[in-house]
C-alpha cells in the first residue's frame, strides 16, 4: 500500500519553535503574555480593522461576536444552511433564531436574493459565511443589510488571506470572526479572533471573553461572561504563522491550480470556481462534487479513496437537516436542494499546507482509479 496522504498537515517550520521557547523561557504562557497583544494588533492590521480580540477557537469567536451585538432575544438571524454547526449554535446561544437559506449550486455560497426572501420584521442580522475558500458576493448583501438596517456578522473562519474586490475578507462585517484550527491558513493549534472597527463592540468582546471581570472590582460581576481566552503559547504559534500568510496563500492557490489541472478532464466531477469577477479562490480545502452520472455518493467515493490510503472529509451537513436543530422545532418542512446535494455528493481531498505536488499526483491518480 502506498504512503498515507492525510487530509491535513500544517507547516510549522517558521518561527513557531523560537516564539514558543520565548514563552517558556520568560514564563509567559497565559493569556496575559505579549504574543496575544501582538497577534491581535498584527492580525487586525492585516485585515484592515482597528481591533482584534483573540479567543480560544473560531466557534468562540462567532459566539463572542454575536453576543457583543446584543441582538434582542427572539430576533431572527439569517445564515446559510450549508455551513458548520458553530454558526447555528452561536445564534441560538445568543437567544436568537437561526433562519437558513440555500446556497448557490455553482459557488456553494449564499446569495443576496435568497437572503432577501427570508427577511421578516424580526430579522436583525445576517451571518455571512464564506465557504471553502471562495468569498461570498458581498456587495449585494451589504446593500441589503444597509437598506434594511441589519447587522452583518462575517464568518471568515476559512478565508485567511482572501479578498473581495481587493479588500480583505474579514473587513466587511460589523464584526467578523476567524478560526485558527490547524487546517486554516494561520493556525494556533486551537484559536480564533474577532475583528471590528467599532470601539464599543471590541471592548464588549474583551469583557465577554474574560468572565466580565471589572476593572475596579475584579470579582464583582454585573454580567455573566465566558472564559474564551487564548494562551500566549497559542498566540506565539499564530504570530509565526501570520508572518507567512502571503506565502501560505500562494501555496494553496498553487495546490488548487494543480488539482484543477490534473482532474480537469475527469468526467462526472465538479469543483468550486477558481475565480469569480470579484475574488480568487484561496482553496481553504479542495472539494469535489460527484454529478448525477456517478452511480454512487460521496460516502462510497471516500470509502474507496480510504482503501487507497487517501484521507478525505465529507462536506458540511446542512443545518436544516441537523437532528439536534430539528428536535428544537426549527426548519420544519424546509428543503434546500443545492445544499442537500452538496452534502450527499461532495467531499474534500487532502488540502493541508504541507501537501506536496507528488502527493497531489498520487491523490488525483487515486480519484481517477475509484471513479467509474
Ligand atoms: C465556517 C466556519 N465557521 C466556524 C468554524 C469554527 O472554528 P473552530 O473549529 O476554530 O471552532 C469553522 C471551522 O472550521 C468554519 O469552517
Amino acid at each position: 500500500m502506498k504512503d498515507f496522504v492525510p487530509v491535513n498537515e500544517p507547516l510549522l517550520d517558521g518561527n513557531e519553535k523560537q516564539y514558543l521557547t520565548e514563552c517558556i523561557d520568560t514564563g509567559w504562557i497565559s493569556s496575559e503574555g505579549p504574543f496575544v497583544t501582538r497577534l491581535e494588533e498584527e492580525f487586525a492590521a492585516r485585515v484592515g480593522r482597528k481591533h482584534g480580540v483573540a479567543v480560544c477557537n473560531g466557534t468562540a469567536a462567532l459566539e463572542c461576536a454575536i453576543a457583543a451585538l446584543a441582538i434582542p432575544a427572539g430576533s431572527e438571524v439569517i445564515l446559510p444552511t450549508f455551513t458548520i454547526i458553530s454558526c447555528a449554535s452561536a445564534i441560538l446561544r445568543a437567544g436568537a433564531i437561526p433562519v437558513v437559506v440555500d446556497c448557490d449550486p455553482v459557488s456553494w455560497n449564499m446569495r443576496a436574493d435568497q437572503i432577501e426572501e427570508r427577511i421578516t420584521p424580526r430579522t436583525k442580522a445576517i451571518m455571512v459565511v464564506h465557504i471553502y475558500g471562495l468569498p461570498v458576493d458581498l456587495d449585494p448583501i451589504l446593500g441589503l443589510a444597509s437598506a434594511r438596517g441589519l447587522k452583518i456578522i462575517e464568518d471568515s473562519a476559512e478565508l485567511h488571506g482572501a479578498s473581495y474586490h481587493g479588500k480583505p475578507c474579514g473587513s466587511f462585517g460589523d464584526i467578523s470572526a476567524f478560526s485558527f484550527y490547524p487546517n486554516k491558513h494561520v493556525t494556533a493549534g486551537e484559536g480564533g479572533i474577532v475583528v471590528t472597527n467599532d470601539d464599543a463592540l471590541a471592548e464588549r468582546c474583551r469583557s465577554l471573553r474574560n468572565l466580565c471581570f471589572q476593572a475596579g472590582k475584579r470579582f464583582v460581576h454585573e454580567e455573566l461572561g465566558w472564559n474564551w481566552r487564548m494562551s500566549n503559547l497559542q498566540a506565539a504559534v499564530a504570530v509565526a504563522q501570520l508572518e507567512r500568510l502571503d506565502e501560505f496563500t500562494a501555496r494553496k492557490k498553487q495546490m488548487g491550480r494543480l488539482y484543477r489541472e490534473l482532474l480537469g478532464g475527469v468526467p462526472g466531477i465538479e469543483f468550486q470556481p477558481e475565480r469569480t469577477p470579484f475574488a480568487e479562490n484561496i482553496n481553504w480545502v479542495f472539494g469535489l462534487v460527484l454529478d448525477s452520472s456517478i452511480p454512487f455518493d460521496a460516502v462510497e467515493a471516500m470509502r474507496r479513496l480510504a482503501g487507497l490510503n487517501v484521507q478525505t472529509r465529507p462536506f458540511f451537513w446542512p443545518m436544516h437537516e441537523q437532528p439536534v436543530l430539528r428536535r428544537m422545532g426549527l426548519f420544519a418542512g424546509e428543503s434546500h436542494p443545492a445544499a442537500e446535494r452538496l452534502a450527499r455528493r461532495g467531499f474534500y481531498l487532502p488540502s493541508g499546507m504541507a501537501l506536496t505536488a507528488a502527493q497531489i499526483d498520487r491523490v488525483t491518480a487515486a480519484v481517477r482509479q475509484v471513479l467509474p
